[in-house]
């Protein structure tokens, strides 16, 4: 790891989570713990807690938890050592300088070696697009009516004619061969060796969330093919994973984001004032884009282009929105092309217009679906009305089904009856159809559901276990010697959090939930221990009952392991010991002084 144990602790804490993530997401006091609607998942009831004891965060809708590291690496995309760059520096803390090469730095962190390589080129084609090789490319983007802020604002650069003028550049700032091909910028070919992927181009460099470059789309100046050539994908560049603009649209103040289809259109969308615009990357919307818009609006208005390519995706973009709870709504450009058009055709005072027009996703689907169909012939008539049940039966709310139903059977000229009928018909269909589904699967849903169960009952008298010495470790562990090790946990990822739990318990004598988290670099396996061992636990009203649970407990977790050990006997010796413990075991008795 980049860091010192020590340093990524103090760090740490030094950064309340309480407060730093009550930066990012409005907490409210609730009992022992701090409460909001999880930033992670969609939902209307808060149940994502914080705990300031224990330093960790957890929800308990979506299971996603961890301490205040993970909660920057998973809201704010940080890499470890970024996080840990930015606690420090919120806590006003100089982060020691490392007495490594260039080099070894260098290999030390790959991510940031490929983000490095961006900046550098993003920075060369920057200034070539001012210097006089670039002045074609300057008026081509003078000519779209870019003006100087607004190609300052977005990076945007030149790529020269030559075959390989950024590879000779990199390489005198000492980049090697391999992660200059790493990174997507250069190609390398058996005969003619390496070469540069953007040629003659109008470069627009993709930036992270926190507007570090990972990756570049380049346009021809023109009319030539391919429009655009675009970086493939990196370490550090999932097209998936990342939206065009979104570095500055995400700090808009407007209402909501408008989602476009192009760089060109983002673009000219935040010249004219939009700067909530933002675009997928030459790519189809995806579900981990839908994702990132939700953590900070339900509202996204779809400017997509208005031939049929564009209707199509955004047909494409409305259920996936829905799916992480965003409410679309479908801004027609029409009579243009395209918001860029649309812009410099009638102005951002017409364009808010359309904003405020803009129709609901449920309207718009009926809309192009009314299209299809031949309003005067019944037959085509009765296929609108089945496509139109359809489209209105995602709707989960009666109430907001039957203001569609009203609008639409309006708007077509419809019985609000009949579609009304229709509907529950066909949502009543669905289910049945489900049903049967899941019956003629291979494993039953019972079946599926026992043996989870029976999984997850061997593990939680461990799971347990580990919650109980984080709650009470100065009593328990002095007990547990010479019953349980580390060893006795028979799934492997809770060996491992209990050889770290029972190792920092012997170095300090208490223990320190957070700090043991740190050790795992891996964001699931943090969020799998922080669920374990950020659990509170609900005491009975009595010590002795708690010791009568805990009892409980400790026995059940040794008699598994004693089980699971002999059914694995390599050696016939270790039976009789075995044997012996297994007799011992119920005699077993773990007292607390109190609560
Ligand atoms: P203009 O035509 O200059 O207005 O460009 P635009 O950015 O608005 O692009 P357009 O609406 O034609 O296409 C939408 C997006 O699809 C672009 O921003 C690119 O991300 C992607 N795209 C378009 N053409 C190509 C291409 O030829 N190759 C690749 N890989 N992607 C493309
Ligand atoms: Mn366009």
């Amino acid at each position: 790891m980049f860091y010192s144990e020590d340093i990524i602790e103090e760090v740490r804490s030094r950064n309340d989570i309480v407060d730093v993530i009550n930066s990012f997401v409005s907490l409210q006091k609730h009992g022992s713990d701090y409460t909001a609607c999880c930033p992670f998942h969609n939902e209307k009831t808060p149940s994502f807690h914080v705990n300031r004891d224990r330093q960790l965060y957890h929800c308990f809708g979506c299971h996603e938890a961890g301490t205040v590291y993970t909660f920057l690496q998973r809201y704010e995309n940080y890499t470890f050592p970024e996080a840990v760059k930015y606690l420090a520096d919120r806590a006003g803390m100089q982060l020691p300088e490392h007495e490594m090469t260039a080099e070894e730095k260098r290999l030390s962190d790959y991510n940031q070696t490929l983000k490095d390589i961006n900046k550098e080129a993003a920075t060369y084609f920057y200034y070539m697009l001012r210097q006089e090789q670039g002045s074609a490319a300057m008026e081509y983007l003078k000519n779209r009516g870019l003006s100087d802020e607004t190609i300052h604002a977005f990076g945007l650069g030149y790529a020269v004619i030559g075959r390989n003028q950024l590879y000779q550049y990199l390489k005198s700032k000492g980049y090697e061969d391999s992660v200059m091909i790493d990174s997507g910028l250069v190609r390398f070919d058996e005969q003619y060796g390496p070469s540069d992927v953007f040629w003659n181009r109008v470069m627009f460099p993709i930036m992270d969330l926190q507007g570090k470059v990972i990756g570049f789309g380049g346009r021809v100046m023109g009319d030539g093919t391919p429009k655009y050539v675009n970086s493939k994908e990196t370490r550090i560049y999932e097209k998936r994973r990342h939206l065009f603009g979104f570095q500055i649209a995400r700090r808009s103040k407007r209402e909501g984001f408008i989602l476009c289809e192009g760089y060109m259109d983002v673009i000219s969308m935040h010249q004219a004032g939009f700067d909530n615009a933002t675009a997928s990357l030459g790519t189809a919307f995806t579900i981990q884009q839908a994702m990132l818009l939700k953590r900070y609006t339900t509202k996204v208005y779809l400017a997509y282009d208005s031939d049929s390519a564009g209707v199509s995706a955004a047909l494409k973009a409305i259920p996936i929105l829905r799916e992480v709870g965003i409410s679309a709504r479908v801004i027609s450009m029409r009579p243009y092309k395209d918001p860029d058009e649309f812009i410099k055709a009638e102005g951002a005072e017409a364009f808010e217009q359309r904003i405020r027009d803009a129709e609901s996703s449920i309207m718009f689907e009926v809309r192009v679906a009314s299209e299809k169909y031949d309003q005067q012939d019944p037959e085509s008539r009765t296929e609108f009305q089945k496509e139109i049940v359809r489209i209105v039966s995602v709707l989960k709310s009666p109430m907001e089904r039957d203001n569609y139903i009203e609008s639409i059977a309006g708007k077509y000229y419809m019985d609000r009856n009949n579609l009304t009928e229709e509907i529950n018909r066909y949502g009543k269909y669905r289910t049945e159809r489900e049903q049967y589904e899941e019956a003629v699967r291979t494993e039953t849903p019972q079946e599926i559901r026992r043996r989870e169960q029976s999984e997850s009952r061997k593990k939680q008298p461990q799971r347990l276990l580990l919650t109980w010495l984080v709650n009470r470790p100065k009593e328990l562990f002095p007990q547990l010697e010479g019953k349980i090790t580390p060893k006795d946990f028979s799934d492997t990822f809770l060996q491992e959090l209990a050889e770290k739990l029972y190792a920092q318990y012997a170095a300090s004598g208490a223990v320190n939930p957070a700090l043991l988290i740190n050790q795992y670099e891996d964001l699931e396996q943090q969020t799998q221990a922080a669920s374990i061992l950020q659990t509170t636990m609900k005491y009975e009203p009595s010590p002795e009952d708690d010791a009568k649970t805990i009892t409980e407990i400790v026995r059940k977790v040794k008699m598994e392991s004693v089980k699971d050990q002999m059914e694995h006997l390599s050696d016939m010796s270790q039976l009789q010991k075995l044997m012996e413990i297994r007799k011992e075991i119920p005699k077993w008795n773990i007292s607390l002084d109190s609560c």
